[in-house]
This record gives C-alpha cells, sequence and structure tokens, in this order.
C-alpha cells in the first residue's frame, strides 16, 4: 500500500500515544502464567502484539477482550499451557519469538515457532545458545534461523554475560529460569529495556537487579501472582511525533502519557543534546514504569554525535534520529549501532538509501551513519519502506518538510507496532 504524505506546519493539538510495544507482549506473557485473572488497560492491539495473544490463547490460555486496549488474561499458573496443535507463528515480531523460544524451552511438550521472511532471516542463535546451555533442546534452520522447533526439556541455571546488550535475550534467558534448577546470573555489556524485570517483581517474582547484573534464585519455588495493569504510551511511538513536532516550523505539540523509562529514554536525551524544545508535564508512575506528558515546540537543532552506552536505550528510535539529524545544523554521527543491520530490515542500508532518495547527505558507517544537515527534502519521490515499520513511519515524517508529496511505497508494515500511526498523523492536517 502507497502512503502518500504532503508539507505539513504548524502541528498542533494533543496526541495519546497508544501503548508501548513491548510491555504490552510481557503483559500477555506473564499474565498468562500468573495463578489467576490479569486484567491489561492500554494493551497495544498491534500485529506484533496481537501475534503473541494470539499464541498464548493456541497453548489454552483464555484471553477475553472487554473493549479496545482492554483485556483480561485467565493465567494458568507456570505449569498450565498446553501443547499447541499448530505451529506458532510470531509474523514480523522479534520478541514474540525470541522471549516464547525461552518460555518454552522448559515445558514439557513440543513446539515449532515460525515467522515471516523478514524474521525467518534474523539471528536466533543469540537464544539458542544460551538456553541450549541450559539444556534446553532447540533446533533451527541453519543452526540459526527460524522456523525454530522447541522439545521441552528440564533446565539448569546458568551464569551468562551477554554478548550485545539485547533485552529480547535477557528475557529469554530470564523466562526460561523460571523453571530452571540453579540460579541465572546474568551480565549485560550495557543497559537495555528492564521491563521483563520489573514486571517479573511486580508480579512477586523474588528477582535481584544490580546496574547491569541480574540475579534470579534457583532455590525458591516460583509464582506468578495476577496484576492489574495500565500499560503507558510507546515512547517508540511518541519520537516519530516528537520528531513532528521539533521539525516543521510553528508546531506545538502534547503527548500524553509517554513511558520515560531510563532504559528507553536515551531519544529524549539526544533530542535535548541537539536543542530541541521538549517539557515534562505531570510525571507519575503507572504499572511501575514513570511516565509524563510530553510538550514539544518547533525547535533549531544542531548535529550531536551519539555513540556508545546510550545506543541499547535508543535502538528502535535510530531511524527517525536520522530523519531528526537531516534537519539540523551540521554533521550527526551515529556510531555502535551494528545491531540496526539485523532489525527488522538492515536499518543502516535503508536509511541511508531512502534518504540520499530524498536529497539527504548521508554516509553509511559499518555500525552507524553520517548524517549532513540540514538537508531540502525533495518531493515527487517515492521511497521505500523495505517492509519495516519503523522505516516506513520515519520516512513519513520527513515528508513532512518535504517540498510537495512524497510516496512511501509497502507502508502497510506500519500495523505491526503503531496501527493508529496515519489516523494521528491525518488528524494534524
Ligand atoms: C525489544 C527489544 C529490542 C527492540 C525491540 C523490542 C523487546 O530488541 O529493538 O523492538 O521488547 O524486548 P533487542 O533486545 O534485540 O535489542
Amino acid at each position: 500500500m502507497d502512503l502518500k504524505i504532503n508539507q505539513l506546519n504548524r502541528l498542533k493539538g494533543e496526541l495519546v500515544i497508544p501503548g508501548d510495544k513491548s510491555i504490552s507482549h510481557r503483559s500477555i506473557i506473564l499474565g498468562s502464567l500468573a495463578d489467576g485473572k490479569t486484567r491489561v488497560k492500554g494493551f497495544l492491539e498491534s500485529e506484533d502484539c496481537l501475534n503473541t495473544l494470539a499464541a498464548f490463547r493456541a497453548m489454552g490460555v483464555t484471553i477475553e477482550k472487554i473493549r479496545p486496549g482492554e483485556y483480561i488474561i485467565e493465567g494458568v499458573g507456570l505449569y498450565g499451557l498446553k501443547e499447541p496443535e499448530q505451529v506458532i507463528d510470531c509474523g514480523n515480531s522479534g520478541t514474540s519469538m525470541r522471549l516464547l523460544a525461552g518460555l518454552l524451552a522448559p515445558q514439557n511438550f513440543y513446539t515449532v515457532l515460525t515467522g515471516d521472511h523478514s524474521l525467518r532471516h534474523r539471528p536466533m542463535d543469540r537464544v539458542i545458545e544460551p538456553l541450549n546451555r541450559m539444556g534446553a533442546k532447540i533446533w533451527a534452520r541453519k543452526g540459526k534461523y527460524a522456523p525454530l522447533s522447541i522439545q521441552g526439556s528440564k533446565l539448569q541455571g546458568i551464569n551468562y554475560s551477554l554478548p550485545v546488550a539485547s533485552a529480547q535475550v535477557k528475557s529469554a534467558i530470564l523466562l526460561a529460569g523460571l523453571y530452571a534448577d540453579g540460579d541465572i546470573n546474568l551480565i549485560e555489556p550495557g543497559l537495555s529495556r528492564d521491563h521483563t524485570e520489573r514486571m517479573l517483581i511486580g508480579f512477586g517474582v523474588d528477582l535481584q537487579k544490580d546496574g547491569n547484573k541480574i540475579h534470579l534464585s534457583g532455590e525458591t519455588e516460583k509464582r506468578l501472582y495476577p496484576q492489574d495493569l495500565q500499560i503507558p504510551g510507546d515512547i517508540s511511538s511518541a519520537a516519530f511525533f516528537i520528531t513532528a513536532g521539533l521539525i516543521t516550523s510553528g508546531s506545538e505539540i502534547l503527548l500524553k502519557n509517554v513511558g520515560l523509562n531510563p532504559t528507553r529514554s536515551g531519544f529524549i536525551e539526544v533530542v535535548k543534546k541537539m536543542g530541541g524544545e521538549i517539557e515534562f508535564l505531570n510525571p507519575r508512575k503507572m504499572s511501575g514504569e514513570p511516565v509524563a506528558d510530553i510538550l514539544v515546540k518547533s525547535s533549531k537543532l544542531h548535529g550531536i554525535t551519539i555513540e556508545g552506552e546510550i545506543i541499547p536505550r535508543l535502538i528502535d528510535e535510530l531511524p527517525i534520529i536520522a530523519v531528526l539529524a537531516s534537519q539540523a545544523e551540521g554533521k550527526t554521527i551515529i556510531r555502535d549501532a551494528a545491531e540496526l543491520r539485523v532489525k527488522e530490515t538492515d536499518r543502516i542500508k535503508a536509511m541511508a538509501s531512502e534518504l540520499t532518495k530524498l536529497g539527504v547527505e548521508i554516509e553509511e558507517l559499518p555500525d552507524g551513519m553520517v548524517v549532513q544537515g540540514p538537508a531540502r527534502i525533495r518531493g515527487g519521490v517515492k521511497v521505500h519502506s523495505y517492509g519495516d515499520h519503523r522505516i516506513a513511519m520515519s520516512l513519513a515524517i520527513a515528508g513532512l518538510v518535504a517540498d510537495s508529496e512524497i510516496i512511501i511505497q509497502e507502508s502497510q508494515c506500519i500495523n505491526t507496532s503503531f496501527p493508529e500511526f496515519v489516523k494521528i498523523l491525518r488528524s494534524l492536517y
């Protein structure tokens, strides 16, 4: 599907950003494993999260939709999942596949996980390797790609230093660890999103966290207690509209209920460092996560260098940061982000090729990019999403400052994380 975007200035209004994708996945997983009813409000009804939801229904969990975004999960307890009769299709969702691999490895049944073309080409050995070390029996195509076939087995604990800062790998091991004989000790090379840790603690699991070290004791019998969850707005989705407000002229927009977990808020630090006018109103907590309303105004931005420990805390925002950088004065250098090459697509290559078509001076680095701004965005150009939701949305925001209409091809992928994106964008015209 083609998405046509026209120039837009003076963005005004109040936007409600839909629920956080990472927390929505975890609400279904942990709610299903709890003993009793978990109520979830603000669940993100995107394709990725609905794939996780369908997987748990296929494993015998009753999940009832009360109204849009509100669900009741009849948790079956840690040992209540049933063998699905069919292959579980994770679609485009790396989070579904990697977290499920960890959870399914210790079940007393057999499962097969598959996904779409993109997911079947993303590295799964990063979870298979530590899980197999714990005693899991997981087989993969060419040793690392989906479909994965998992024969549940008894697991042991593990002491593991993660080679990359990855919340998906960390979460897979922790979910497997709920069933393991022996302790789980993890060390991360950098802080990645910590929603799994926060939520496990919230569901009553005795887990210790100290900086980049995590300890889950194998001594105690584990049990998850049902919760009432309210999911904050997704900072990764908010980032598109924050950028829109910053780069268009005469704009002032308020984004309500945005999650500001420090392991996710690297984007905000970048905006401030680039000179963005951004304010936080009404700070509060929602289901153990910090949240605020964000006020953004058109700003004069300048280029910066983004590297090191901040990268895992803004990894999903780098495509939209490339757009932000294209409108900033001077050079923005992004390094240490080779992980971008193994996301839903190679996001370095995709942004470099599509922003070049739009007239931006952008150079690919093996682990990042260099963007020279400010660029005049060329209208009348067709760009491609590469089937990646974050590429499609980033290009759409670039279109707001283009000379004339641009077309984003294959934009339907936006539904994987932000089905309301186009509606919210149109509401600003
Ligand atoms: C996610 C973790 C990140 C992120 C992805 C969601 C999660 O991936 O890119 O969109 O929910 O755990 P990695 O853990 O592979 O960095």
